[in-house]
């Protein structure tokens, strides 16, 4: 179905490919910066989300309140950071962004508190990696706006009770897994976000298409939007490589076959996997020849981080039913071997 002389043009495709999944470049954010919707109506997709922010924020707004804490959860790319300040926006709302691992000590939480102004968003994002400390910190925080902070040490050191402007903490995180009990309870309103339908995605991939000024028809964001993982960033970034390709191969408008081409140049399959999906499959299928594998083994045997394989990876290929977590380990699925035309062994 493809044409061969894609080949001969990109001689580099496999860094190409690399490219999709890789770390995001300078490019990337700023584009992704522009992309970013900035209201619940721009915010396509994630219906009952949506649906219950609007009243949620509604209310707080007619009550002239804070909105309660709302926690987002899911995968990378799926809009929790987008939402963050969406949220801020609609409440009309100061957003001031930091991260857990950004907040090393007490000290700095409670300069982050104190200097909010009353109503402010506080967006923490990989709030899981908070130390306990900080978390102890925040607590009273969420709860009562009220800052415990001990000045001194030993003997001398005594506490003090700071008040803290009311303001609306959101959180995002890729694994609640790895939240504590305590600060999960601290959220009013908690939220995971799931992967986005085909549909979905590619009314994503038209709003990013018109806003990048790309000429794209109907098939052509179809196409993109079916191999784009269910996820926004990776839609909005296969419509980035695609309009390059787009540009060079041809009159830079966006049809079926340019995108089909282009997208298979990227080397993403038509589930949208990208070479280091395939890279995991291959391990389990053919390595450990449908053997469970612990996460660590797959890591190694991939050369990628183990966090990144079960915060970035693993997600979507459970939900395609790919792979399988059991107690042994990570399996590859008959689905898996069918993918990759692969004879399952017997058993
Ligand atoms: N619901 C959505 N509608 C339109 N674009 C979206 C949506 N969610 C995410 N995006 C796009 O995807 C990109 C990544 O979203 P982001 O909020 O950074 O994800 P996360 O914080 O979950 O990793 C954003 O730049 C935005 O352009
Ligand atoms: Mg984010």
């Amino acid at each position: 179905m493809w044409e061969a002389d894609s080949e001969d043009l990109w001689q580099d495709a496999p860094a190409a490919g690399r490219q999709v999944s890789g770390e995001l470049t300078a490019d990337d954010i700023e584009v992704e910066h522009s992309l970013r919707p900035k209201t619940l109506d721009e915010y396509l997709g994630q219906e009952r989300v949506r649906e219950n922010l609007r009243v949620l924020i509604d209310a707080a707004r007619s009550r002239n309140e804070p909105l309660d804490h709302v926690l987002f959860s899911g995968p990378p790319g799926l809009g929790k950071t987008t939402l963050a300040a969406v949220v801020a926006n609609e409440l009309e709302a100061g957003l001031k962004v930091t991260s857990g691992p950004a907040i090393a000590r007490t000290g700095d939480l409670a300069a982050i508190l104190t200097n909010l102004e009353p109503g402010d968003v506080l967006f923490i994002d990989e709030i899981h990696r908070l130390n306990h400390a900080v978390e102890e910190v925040l607590y009273p925080a969420m709860e009562d706006f009220n800052l415990d902070i001990v000045i001194g040490k030993g003997p001398a050191a005594r506490s003090i009770r700071l008040e803290v402007p009311r303001f609306t903490l959101v959180g995002a995180t890729t694994r609640t897994g790895l939240l504590t009990g305590p600060l999960r309870d601290r959220f009013g309103i908690s939220y995971r976000l799931d992967y986005y339908t085909v549909p979905e995605l590619a009314l994503i991939v038209r709003r990013s298409a018109g806003i990048l000024g790309v000429t794209i028809d109907g098939q052509g964001a179809q196409e993109i939007a079916s191999r784009s993982r269910g996820t926004p960033r990776l839609a909005n970034r296969l419509l980035k490589r695609v309009r390059d390709y787009a540009q060079v191969k041809s009159d830079g408008v966006i049809t079926w076959k340019v995108a089909a081409q282009a997208l298979s140049f990227f080397e993403i399959d038509e589930l949208g996997l990208d070479w280091m999906d395939v890279k995991v499959l291959r391990a389990l299928t053919q390595t450990f020849r449908g053997r469970p594998v612990g996460l660590t083994t797959i890591a190694s045997a991939v050369g990628e981080d183990p966090s990144t394989l079960e915060d970035v990876y693993e997600p979507y290929l459970l939900q395609r039913g790919l792979i399988v977590r059991t107690p042994q380990g990570r399996q590859a699925t008959l689905a898996a071997f069918e993918h990759l035309g692969l004879t399952p062994p017997s058993a």
